[in-house]
């Protein structure tokens, strides 16, 4: 029995040192030191022997390999554990070193920028910036602005209309702003003067896009009410933005214009040194029926507006040749900025 034992034993350790995952190790253990396991049975044949000497001798190699079965279940469960924790660990490893290097970082579209510089140029000349709806209403964008139903000037703006009757309002009297003037009333109606603010912000006319047109395009408002504002305020201001954004060997001049929210009003042009005039947007003495419109007494106040696009000075600063390039999102162009 003795021999029988041992063989037993040295065929369970084997199969416990064999065992490669900790379910097949499990049923092992089941297998060899179960109730009716291949060990116990050794157990029961102790009965069988004839002399106690021989049972107590028996008996003792029974316990001592049950016991260095159950050690070696043990020490390889153990070891398993061990191996399989690895294993998770190796499973679930994260590759990070893709971020060692930092991300590349985008930057601000060139409309977002000169947008950006213009509003910094104007803050530091004292004005506020404010903003207003792009979606309208027919009464702020032309009635507000001296341009009344059936006014010519209304059709220099091609307008997009939208499906919409704001409450209170008339069918058809929705619209998407066609420039930044109406965001003069605004400030006039929110705002007590004296005032001082610009307005930047996208505009829209129905236009097809071309090399010099897109149907939607950004403006930067400016609007000025105080006591005893003059035309000379108006072509100092202009003079001090042209230095201050375009550098100081830039200057700019006034040309006589008509615009109907503005009386007198003016275009105004900057060059450099010796070099041609460009043309870089509108500006005036804000007519008495705009103050009227916006809640201000023009017997009190008087003030300037100017406006002009931001997407062309971003152009001429750029050399860009054609607008919808700045549309198409296109990296090998955005990235040269
Ligand atoms: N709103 C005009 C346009 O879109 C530009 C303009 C001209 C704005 C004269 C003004 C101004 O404030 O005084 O063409």
């Amino acid at each position: 029995m003795i021999d029988d034992l041992h063989a037993a034993r040295d065929g369970a350790l084997a199969e416990i040192e064999a065992a490669t995952d900790l379910d097949e190790l499990t049923r092992l253990d089941a297998r060899l030191l179960g109730k009716k396991g291949e060990l116990a049975d050794f157990k029961k044949r102790l009965g069988g022997l004839s002399t106690p000497d021989e049972k107590r001798t028996a008996g003792q190699a029974v316990n001592e390999v049950l016991a260095a079965v159950g050690a070696a279940l043990a020490r390889r469960r153990d070891e398993l554990t061990v191996a399989a924790r690895a294993a998770a660990v190796e499973a679930e490893r994260l590759d990070l070193t893709e971020f060692v290097s930092a991300p590349t970082r985008g930057h601000a579209h060139v409309v977002t920028q000169a947008w950006e510089r213009l509003e910094d140029v104007f803050i530091g000349l004292g004005f506020q910036v404010v903003e207003g709806p792009e979606v309208e209403t027919d009464w702020y964008n032309f009635e507000a602005l001296n341009m009344a139903e059936g006014h010519p000037a209304r059709g220099e703006f091609d307008t997009l209309f939208v499906d919409h009757v704001a409450p209170g309002g008339t069918p058809g009297h929705t619209l998407l702003r066609t420039h930044t003037s109406p965001v003069q009333i605004r400030a006039m109606q929110a705002m007590e003067p004296p005032i001082y603010v610009v307005a930047p912000g996208r505009v829209f006319r129905r236009d097809t896009p071309d090399a010099t047109h897109m149907p939607v395009f950004h403006q930067i408002e400016g609007l000025v009410i105080d006591k005893g504002i003059t035309m000379a305020h108006l072509a100092g201001t202009i003079e001090a933005f042209t230095k201050a954004f375009f550098g100081g060997d830039f200057s700019s001049r006034l040309r006589p214009s008509y615009f109907p929210f503005t009386e007198p009003s003016a275009e105004f042009d900057i060059h450099r040194g010796g070099g041609d005039w460009l043309e870089l947007g509108g500006c005036g003495m804000v007519h008495p029926n705009v103050l009227r419109a916006g809640g201000i007494d023009p017997e009190e106040w008087t003030g300037f507006a100017f406006g002009f696009g931001i997407d062309r000075m971003a152009v001429m600063r750029h050399e860009i040749a054609d607008l919808r390039e700045m549309y198409t999102n296109d990296l090998r162009f955005i990235e040269q900025f």
